[in-house]
């Protein structure tokens, strides 16, 4: 049977596809909309466009056959009442999910999954945990905003459950659109900017304005004093400078860590596990998760944690199943051999090289498969890609490392995916891959993991002595991750870089 996970008609719809049978639950494919439409962020799925021909929805349908039936993200009824107390609309508006597939072709019986329920379970049955600690933080579900859970078996149960309006999710994205950056898009850039900011000069201001209290024993979630929903732009009309906004970024971050590092401690004390599994859109802030990781035995983030990830946990909560995580290479497949000879060719000669090749990374990192490459030595390094990538000279770029290397150019956590900041111990020798605040957001590189870039970077490792190589995605700016080879070679007639 195929199953289909969906969470669209929002933000970054994404399509998840399942195979079922009474054994087993495979997760065989899943894909974010924006990469088959073109539209960064698109909020919607589509059957096909002037681009790409056989749009998301046909691809999923022609390769693994049309699903028996779908689960989605989150209860729509639920989240309807919500938007019609906050002011946002009327009962019905927007949410007769049945008709909204319809309009795509799908016409499968549907069910509904709680919003924190899909985050939940697509964090704790893709881990390898028999039992955990699930934190889940986002803007905001149906009504929740903060959920606690415990993992024991196939049982998940949610033990903590804190509602709307009180989000801290909704305040950091307030905050976000609050420096003149777009809220639900742009937060990784605000945690950026927080390594230019002293964190100490607006911290009390904030958290005297914005906070009822920080949490308790009883309520581990903060209170707020007003509802974010339609953000803070009048906060504070003062501070209008440039260093101004890097201090507001960085009191914000200083702020969210040290509530996150609260909420992870009463997890701790309150429950049995020591596994913890981390989710929701919040679960992208690397630089804060670096903070909690040390206090529990193991973490498990999933790559794509936020509510695109939700189509796949939306089977999941539905299901109650563990299954084989098979890795992040779920998207789009251009079946070429990886080019390992291709690539290093060119890193040697030029510097600077992108990769299209094989299945596209699902969740909002390049991880090899979507790459822009770059040799990570040497001072002008950034400057050139960042004359490619064309963003904020601030922003740093990420190192992939072969794995067994990682200790030693870093300390602190690493992961396979990018969720977690370690400091760099040769900043000097590698400014392009270290951020203002001396850490790196690093990629460690497994065989099992990803083989083709695997073989790349052991062979640029014999070559030249180093095990790492700058590791950005392959994107024209404003639009999203290529996904097809046509797409590569767009992006290198676009940027004169060459892609193979
Ligand atoms: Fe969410």
């Amino acid at each position: 049977m195929i199953t289909w996970g969906i969470s669209a008609n929002s933000h970054d719809a994404a399509l998840a596809v399942f195979e079922k049978d009474s054994l087993r639950l495979d997760l065989k494919f899943a894909s974010h909309s924006e990469r088959f439409s073109g539209i960064k962020n698109d909020p919607h799925l589509h059957k096909s466009n002037s681009i790409f021909k056989d749009g998301l929805i046909e691809y999923a349908k022609t390769k693994f056959g049309p699903p028996s039936e779908v689960v989605w993200y989150e209860r729509p009824f639920k989240k309807t009442v919500r938007q019609f107390l906050a002011g946002q609309g009327w009962l019905g508006k927007e949410n007769h999910i049945s008709n909204y597939l319809l309009n795509y072709g799908i016409n499968a019986p549907i069910s509904y999954v709680d919003h924190h329920h899909s985050h939940a379970s697509g964090g704790y049955y893709t881990s390898n945990f028999d039992s955990a600690t699930v934190i889940v933080l986002d803007s905001i579900g149906e009504f929740e905003t903060l959920s606690i859970w415990q993992g024991e078996g196939q049982n998940l149960k949610r033990v903590y459950s804190q509602r709307y309006p009180h989000s801290l999710g909704l305040w950091y994205s307030a905050m976000t659109d609050r420096i003149g950056l777009k809220a639900n898009e742009d937060e990784y850039i605000l945690m950026g900017m927080a390594a230019y900011g002293n964190r100490d000069r607006l911290y009390w201001d904030i958290l005297n304005d914005f906070f009822d209290h920080f949490g308790n024993e009883s309520h581990p979630g903060p209170r707020f004093k007003n509802n974010l929903h339609r953000g803070c732009r009048g906060w504070r009309l003062d501070l209008t400078t440039e260093q101004d906004l890097f201090d507001i970024a960085a009191a914000t971050q200083y702020v969210y860590e040290v509530i996150l590092k609260q909420i992870s401690y009463w997890a701790l004390r309150n429950l049995p596990s020591r596994n913890l599994v981390l989710m929701g859109g919040c679960a992208l802030n690397c630089s804060a998760n670096s903070t909690i990781h040390a206090d529990w035995d193991r973490v498990w983030i999933m790559p794509n944690p936020g509510d695109a990830g939700s189509s796949v946990g939306a089977v999941l909560a539905k299901y109650k199943q563990h299954i084989d995580w098979p890795g992040p290479f779920l998207g789009f497949e251009i079946e070429r051999p990886y080019p390992v000879k291709e690539l290093l060719n060119e890193l040697k000669t030029t510097g600077i090289v992108g990769v299209a090749n094989g299945p596209a990374e699902f969740g909002p990192r390049a991880l090899g498969n979507r790459s822009l490459l770059a040799d990570p030595r040497g001072s002008d390094v950034k400057h050139r890609v960042n004359e490619i990538k064309q963003r904020q000279q601030f922003r740093p770029f990420a190192p992939a490392i072969l794995s067994e290397h990682a200790a030693d150019y870093f300390t602190g956590p690493t992961g396979l995916y990018m969720q977690y900041t370690a400091r760099c111990r040769y900043p000097e020798t590698y400014p392009a891959i270290v951020h203002n605040d001396g850490t790196s957001r690093v990629q460690t590189v497994s065989r099992e993991d990803n083989p083709g870039f695997r073989k790349l970077l052991e062979q640029w490792y014999a070559e030249t002595g180093c095990p790492m190589l700058l590791n950005t995605s392959l994107n024209i700016k404003g639009k999203p991750m290529v996904n097809t080879w046509e797409d590569g070679q767009t992006f290198a007639e676009h940027y004169g870089v060459r892609v193979f």
